[in-house]
Formats: structure tokens, sequence, C-alpha cells
């Protein structure tokens, strides 16, 4: 039994397709999709699926693969409020969430990542970073009122950019009682439990 429907697979699918081609033949990395490898992607769903997670923050939509999984995982009930600063890829995300029937459960958000997070009311019981990092932990300390008890933190890139995710990884190893653990998939999946 797959993880999601037919139609949502379809989607999926030729995202992959379309990022593969798109990243490898474009110079410019504002042009490239970027998208999460699959098998983080799974992994993020699953998290989020079993967790029961229903307010969830994506910082870095692309054109919305990782929102389609993120989606998916939540249910009826549940809400995805996500952001990136490039529109024309937001467009394109808003048209792959038509496409899987998943647009009523997300709000999509164009602007830097920062002001937008400072302006979303919240509470979220998870929130996956996937922009550009360095400005991760001036956002994580923007959304700690924000955040339930036993939020989970996600971020990727924790194995391809060490350097570029370090100041959050301090940030978030300095929080009180939270248990963190890089998971080798992928680019490197950084997880947080908060207490
Ligand atoms: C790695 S890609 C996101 C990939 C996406 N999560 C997926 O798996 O399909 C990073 C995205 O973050 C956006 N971004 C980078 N820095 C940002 C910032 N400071 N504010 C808002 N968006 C940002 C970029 O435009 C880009 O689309």
């Amino acid at each position: 039994m797959a993880l999601v429907s037919a139609a949502v697979d379809a989607v999926l699918r030729d995202l992959e397709v379309f990022g593969r081609e798109n990243d490898a033949h474009t110079a410019d990395r504002n042009r490239k999709m970027l998208n999460l490898e699959r098998e983080t992607a799974e992994l993020v769903h699953i998290l989020i699926r079993t967790g029961n997670r229903r307010r969830v923050l994506e910082i870095g939509t692309s054109n919305g693969y990782s929102t389609l999984w993120i989606a998916a995982a939540l249910g009826e009930n549940g809400i995805l409020e996500t952001l990136d600063r490039d529109g024309d890829k937001l467009a394109e995300a808003r048209r792959n969430l038509a496409r899987a029937g998943l647009d009523g459960r997300v709000r999509v958000y164009h602007g830097a990542g920062t002001d937008i997070v400072a302006a979303l009311p919240g509470p979220f019981d998870c929130v996956f970073f996937d922009a550009d990092r360095v400005s991760a932990p001036d956002q994580l300390a923007l959304l700690l009122p924000k955040l339930t008890r036993g939020c989970l933190l996600l971020a990727d890139n924790a194995l391809s950019h060490p350097d570029q995710i370090a100041g959050y990884v301090a940030a978030v190893e300095a929080l009180p009682g939270v248990s963190t653990t890089i998971l080798p998939v992928g680019k490197g999946l950084h997880v947080t439990c908060c207490p």
C-alpha cells in the first residue's frame, strides 16, 4: 500500500521528473527547484502523519514538492502554512496543490521567511526548515512562543551543508529539554523533539 493516493503520487512523480531535468539544466540557483529527495520526503510525511500533527509550518515551499507530502500527511483537519520568497515557484506550488486536490488544507505566503514567521500567530506542532538555513536561527527565536508542547522541528541539509546549518543546530540544541538527532537520509534530516 502506497503512502499517498494515486492522484497525489501522480503529481509527485511529475514533479520529480521536472525537478531533476530543470535543476540539471539550470545554472541559476534561484531557478532550481531543489526539492527534497523522495526518501526524505517520505520520512517527513511519516513523522507528521504518525505524530498526528495538525498545525505545520514549512519555510521554503519551492514548487510544492515537500508541501504535497506534508499536506497529504495531515488529514482533513490539519493545516499547513508554507512560505517562499519566489512568486513564480509559489504559483507553480499552488497549481500543483490544486491538481493533487490538497489546496484546501494549505495556506501559501509570499515573502521573506523571517518577516512572515514574525507575522504568523501559530501555534505550530511541527516546523520544517528548508529555506536558506542561515536565517533559521532568527526564525526559530521568533517561533519559540508559538510552538506547542511536544512540537517537532525538522531541518534538511544537516549533512550536505553542515556549516550553513550550524547556527540553527547550535540554537536548537541550546533549548532546554530538547532531544535531537540527525537521520542520514537524503541530505541529512535534523530532527528535534521539543519537551
Ligand atoms: C531547498 S528549496 C525548498 C524545497 C522544497 N521544500 C521542496 O522540497 O520542494 C528552498 C526554497 O526556499 C526559498 N528561500 C530561500 N531563502 C528564503 C528566505 N529567506 N525567505 C523565503 N524563502 C526563501 C527559495 O526561494 C527556495 O524556493
